[in-house]
């Protein structure tokens, strides 16, 4: 089988799709050409504007983010908050966290977005029960996701959205003969991290082929419904 590595879907249709998903936000085309230049990995167009219109859709208080880069994502879901709304966005690598909170300072949102320096799977692992989210976005270590899926569900409030994106990983997650070796490790654990989602008692679980491949995880059974107390 032939494989094209650089899209999951057709490259015409992605091309298609991007050529219409456009915005004219000065900061975030700024953030676009920045991360282009720097060869910093964001969200994709099209993974991004999702992300955005899901945002808006389940309007959160609150957002946990795992993966801040330069704060181009933050930003985007900052604009579907509802009224004093709040994310904690979680970045281990001290100069990409200086980014980070200055372009949040730059967008005027210094009080709205809070950027964490700190490894995600260890932070999530402290925060309280009580401290639960309407929406958590996995973008972080891919070959960590699997890790931090207790903590994820734990922290995640009943009905709210778990969105985790690169789970396809240009198309080597879905099939065996697909991969480069020194991949194996993240392929692994990726299709590990999916198989636990599907499974997962307390969330249906939406698989898209979109950008790098997104699932779309609600939180349909709370933890004292699964646990008791
Ligand atoms: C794909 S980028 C995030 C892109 C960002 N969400 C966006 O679309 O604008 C992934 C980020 O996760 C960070 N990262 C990797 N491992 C991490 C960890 N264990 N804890 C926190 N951040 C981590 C990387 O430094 C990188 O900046």
């Amino acid at each position: 089988m032939d494989y094209d590595l650089s899209a999951i879907v057709t490259p015409y249709v992605t091309d298609y799709i991007r050529e219409k998903t456009t915005h004219k936000n000065k900061l975030l085309l700024e953030l676009e050409e920045y991360a282009k230049e720097n060869k910093v990995p964001i969200a994709e167009p099209e993974t991004a504007r999702l992300v955005s219109v899901l945002t808006k859709l389940v309007r959160p208080k609150k957002i946990l983010e795992v993966g801040s880069a330069i704060g181009y994502s933050a930003i985007i879901m900052s604009e579907g908050l509802a009224c004093d709304g709040k994310i904690i966005t979680l970045e281990y690598d001290p100069e990409t966290v200086k980014i980070a909170c200055k372009n949040v300072e730059r967008a005027g949102l210094s009080d709205t977005i809070t950027v964490v320096e700190a490894d995600a799977k260890d932070y999530l692992s402290y925060i309280d029960d009580d401290e639960s989210f309407d929406m958590i976005f996995l973008d972080g270590p891919k070959a960590h996701y699997l890790f931090m899926l207790d903590d994820a569900v734990r922290l995640l409030k009943k009905g709210g959205l778990l969105v985790s994106d690169n789970i396809l990983f240009k198309g080597m997650t879905a099939d065996d003969g697909h991969f480069a070796r020194r991949k194996v490790t993240i392929i692994t654990r990726l299709r590990e991290y999916i198989d636990a989602l599907m499974a997962h008692p307390q969330l249906e679980t939406s698989i898209l082929s979109q950008g790098d491949g997104v699932t779309l995880s609600v939180k349909t059974v709370s933890n004292k419904e699964r646990f008791g107390g």
